[in-house]
């Protein structure tokens, strides 16, 4: 009874005059029955977002006589990052963005990168310069990115950028968490005063998530590898952002009833299929949302990418 009851009105103010509260009326495991997260499609959501963006690729590129261009490199042959920057580079083409490659040996020298890099900051084709990660063991990834234009960084790691997302004034802001962010806006809620726990504290996915919460209102946690007790942190979040890089760190009965989950993790089963740093199934029982993976945050990362580039583009122009 309560049970359908508890959809149709707010227990407080219950129509049918029930007395009992929500904790009284409905025990744990009712809830969870009854509880099945909507899923967070980024596939979807990132396919609308491109397909804007391709109708505004076309206009600028119509008005400034040029496209928006991207350019991409990549130091040796790691099978994951080849998939990524060939994925980033068909990402451009569909959109109608130049996209500018630089495939380059293992054993590239960290001084002929500066120097390609500082030739691409000074082309005037080039909006946006990416260097893919990781760099083999004898390249310093940090002087490479703070070797980039901070106005062509739209992967948004030059500490510049970082500065300006945690001054609340955000310029390029870094694709994994502006995409998250973007993901957390489908649901409507309102982010003030959430209790959101990021898990991971990395520099491309962590930090700047935390930066992205605490700007957008939220009551901010971070947890990381030094952190005691990781599920009292998860049990009590409103929102959290899975992205420690550990398959099925986030156990699914952490989840709070009706919380928000978004899974960053990306990990290849034996059997060849994806998975998180969630435990989905049993998380998606307790949840209201959720991203699935694969098919959640992956497809929008670069799609902000791709965002970014317009974006440095406009700026570029004057537009
Ligand atoms: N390697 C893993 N993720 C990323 C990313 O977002 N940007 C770049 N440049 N390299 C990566």
């Amino acid at each position: 009874r309560h049970a359908s009851i508890l959809f149709l009105c707010h227990p407080d103010q219950c129509r049918f005059s029930c007395s009992l509260s929500l904790s009284e009326s409905i025990n744990t495991a009712t809830m969870r029955d009854m509880t099945t997260a909507r899923i967070l499609d980024g596939k979807a959501l990132a396919s609308r977002m491109r397909e804007s963006l391709t109708a505004e690729v076309a206009e600028l590129t119509e008005k400034h006589g040029r496209a928006p261009g991207l350019a991409v490199i990549l130091v040796g042959s790691d099978p994951a990052s080849q998939v990524y920057v060939r994925n980033k580079k068909s990402g451009c083409e569909k959109m109608g963005i130049a996209s500018f490659s630089d495939d380059l040996p293992a054993d590239t020298t960290q001084q002929h990168l500066l120097g390609l890099i500082s030739e691409l900051n000074a082309d005037p084709k080039v909006d946006g310069i990416l260097v893919q990660l990781p760099v083999p063991e004898h390249i310093n990834p940090d002087s490479l990115i703070e070797a980039i234009d901070p106005g062509k960084d739209v992967d948004g790691f030059h500490p510049y950028n970082v500065g300006r997302l945690a001054a609340r004034k955000p310029a390029l802001r870094s694709c994994t968490p502006f995409g998250c962010m973007k993901l957390l806006q489908e649901t409507g809620m309102d982010l003030h005063g959430k209790e959101c726990v990021v898990v991971g504290a990395s520099n491309i996915v962590g930090r700047p998530m935390a930066l992205e919460l605490l700007l957008a209102g939220a009551t901010v946690t971070v947890a990381h590898k030094f952190t005691q007790d990781l599920r009292s942190h998860v049990e009590r979040a409103d929102v959290v952002v899975a992205a420690a890089g550990k398959q099925g760190l986030i156990k699914g009965e952490w989840i709070k009833p009706g919380a928000t989950v978004i899974d960053v993790g990306i990990h290849r089963l034996a059997d060849n299929s994806l998975t998180g740093d969630v435990e989905f199934e049993a998380a998606a029982e307790r949840a209201a949302w959720i991203t699935p993976v694969p098919g959640g945050v992956g497809p929008m990362t670069i799609t902000m990418l791709l965002a970014n580039t317009v974006e440095a583009f406009k700026a570029h122009l004057g537009d």
